[in-house]
Order: C-alpha cells, then structure tokens, then sequence
C-alpha cells in the first residue's frame, strides 16, 4: 500500500467507525455547522486544534498559518474572523501558539530564509516592542519561550483591534478573545490570562 492509499484507507476506517457510533453523524453534520470557537493556531504538525482540545468535526473553526500571526492586511485570516464572528457567530475566539515554534525561532535568528522573512518580519516587530523584557530572561531558552508567549498576547491583541472585533463589540456581541500556549513536550495548553470580552477589556489590555 501507497502512502497516500494508506490515508485514503484510514478516512474509510474513520467514517465507518463514526457510523457505527452514530448513523446520523455525517447526515447531521452536513446540514449545519455551529462551532462556538474559532481557533487561530500555528500550522505546526504537532498542535492538530481539534486533537488537543478532544473536540469532533463540527465544533471548531480553524485557521492556521506560520507562527499563529494575526495581520491587519492579511484578508485570509480577516475573512476567517469575519465569516466566524459574523455568520457562525462564535463566543471566543482562541489565538494559540506553542513553545518551540519554528517560527519564532527562525524570526530570533539573523539567518535568512527568503520570503518567509517578510512573515517573520511581524514576529520580529513583537521582539522589537518587547525587547528589554526578552533580553531580560536568562538563557536562550527563556528567551526563545518568553518570545513565543508574546508572540500570542500580541496576535491576540491583534483579533481584537481588528474591525470585525471591534464592530461587534460595538453591537453588544457576546465575544471573548484569549491567549494559550501549548506544550509539544507534555501535550498540555497554558491559559496566558489575557482574555478579553469587550472594548473595556481591551482598552486595559492594550495600554
Ligand atoms: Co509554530
């Protein structure tokens, strides 16, 4: 068996034992979805959303990309909150990053990449706003996971200064915006306690 047979024989596997937990699955699910979080995570093989959070098909909105960055010209990422915030009409909104992100790591070096580097370059502004606290950690490591946890408040800040956000909060939308971090080495997420659900909250947040 191939490769890619294999993967094709797994989905079989999948959506068989799917119905045999529940016939109505699929028929359900293609009616609607109605996920009530939005996920914004790294592309990084190893924090699947679904996986990590035990949520099945159905439950969670996702955009991934580089670093988990949240860009004001992006309107790949800015479609995603819109369409989730608007139309599936979500109740939190989740920027996650992970420590030993290869993103981070390559925007700290002085290495070049090619156009990766005018990706990187949004996590090199974050190190930039937060230089004396990064440089302030002992060791190289420190720095690299103290970096990867800005990176989050950041992004996070981000989603929430962006107009689908902002608009929607203006309108009384009942809408939370948080910051994890997730652990490769020990599969567990941190909550870096910097929700927050409305102007006021971002107001404080973002001084
Ligand atoms: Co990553």
């Amino acid at each position: 068996m191939s490769e890619l047979e294999r993967l094709l024989a797994n989905n079989k596997c999948w959506a068989k034992t799917q119905l045999d937990e529940n016939p109505r699955f699929f028929s359900d699910l293609s009616q609607q979805q109605a996920p009530e979080y939005l996920w914004i995570g790294c592309s990084d093989s190893r924090v699947p959303a679904n996986q990590i959070t035990g949520l099945p098909p159905g439950e969670v909105f996702v955009h991934r990309n580089i670093a988990n960055v949240v860009v004001h010209s992006d309107l790949n990422c800015l479609s995603v909150v819109q369409y989730a915030v608007e139309v599936l009409k979500v109740k939190h909104i989740i920027v996650c990053g992970h420590y030993g992100c290869g993103g981070v790591k390559a925007a700290m070096a002085s290495k070049e990449h090619g156009l990766i580097d005018n990706w990187l370059r949004h996590i090199r502004d974050v190190y930039r706003f937060h230089r004396s606290e990064i440089d302030g950690c002992t060791g190289e490591d420190a720095r690299f996971d103290r970096l990867c946890e800005k990176n989050v408040i950041e992004q996070a800040l981000n989603v929430c200064s962006s107009t689908v956000v902002q608009s929607a909060w203006k309108n009384g939308a009942e809408l939370s915006v948080h910051g994890w971090i997730y652990a490769v080495k020990d599969g567990l997420i941190r909550d870096l306690e910097v929700s927050m659900s409305g102007l006021v909250d971002f107001e404080q947040a973002s001084l």
